[in-house]
């Protein structure tokens, strides 16, 4: 996809408040200082569209983007940030676990761990969820201009193994900063975006 516009569409606390839009859903999820909000503005190629920094727990809410008018990108709240509270934690589990199983419009969900560090038992969480719910996915390893070339493919093998991936699942590296890796991913996703128009609704 070719991104002319894109915009802010709004913040939502719970899933009662999500917007009422067809249109299809692309979810980044991973815990917090993942580069969730970092990765959505690389892939639209925005500075600072979608809030990011270097304060953990930066996305507190669920934020809506709207791409061309044609799909959103959700940036969904990050996991594990060390200094919320074991309900608050409870509360994180339950916002998205929802979101992910009624959210009709959600066809693809981005799976984001540092490529840097072996995924938690929450990376894992997530990825159980996905795939329970029969949602699509991809797997993203961020922040790989912190690595040299050969590390980062040790650790992409590390990473498949350890989420326990079916054979053959890629590990998608990217770097928000240097920008490796971005039309790569782009092209994963549009074609779910093409798969999901084929099979109609
Ligand atoms: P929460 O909103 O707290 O859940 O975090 P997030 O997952 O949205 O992370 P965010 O995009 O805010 O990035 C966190 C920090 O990591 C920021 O300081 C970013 O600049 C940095 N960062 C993100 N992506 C990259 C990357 O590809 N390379 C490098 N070197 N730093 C990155
Ligand atoms: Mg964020």
């Amino acid at each position: 996809m070719i991104v002319k516009n894109s915009n802010f569409v709004k913040s939502c606390i719970k899933t009662d408040d999500l917007p009422d839009s067809n249109l299809l859903e692309v979810a980044f999820a991973g815990r917090s200082n993942v580069g969730k909000s970092s990765l959505i503005n690389a892939l639209i190629n925005r500075k600072n569209l979608a809030r990011s920094g270097s304060k953990q727990g930066m996305t507190r809410l669920i934020n809506y983007y709207d791409i061309n008018g044609e799909i959103h990108f959700v940036d969904l709240p990050g996991y594990g940030y060390a200094k919320v509270s074991k309900s608050e934690m409870n509360l994180w589990g339950k916002v998205i676990e929802n979101y992910l199983n009624v959210r009709q419009q959600l066809f693809l969900v981005m799976l984001l761990v540092d490529i840097r560090h072996e995924p938690t038992e929450a990376d894992k969480m997530l990825y159980e969820w996905t795939k329970a719910a029969g949602l699509n996915y991809i797997v993203v390893a961020t922040k790989s201009d912190k690595l040299s070339r050969s590390q980062v493919n040790l650790n992409l093998r590390v990473i498949s193994e350890k989420l326990g991936l079916p054979e053959g699942r890629k590990v998608f590296p990217v770097s928000a900063e240097t920008k490796r890796g971005i039309p790569e991913l782009w092209d994963e996703i549009d074609s779910f975006i093409m798969e999901d128009g084929e099979n109609g609704d």
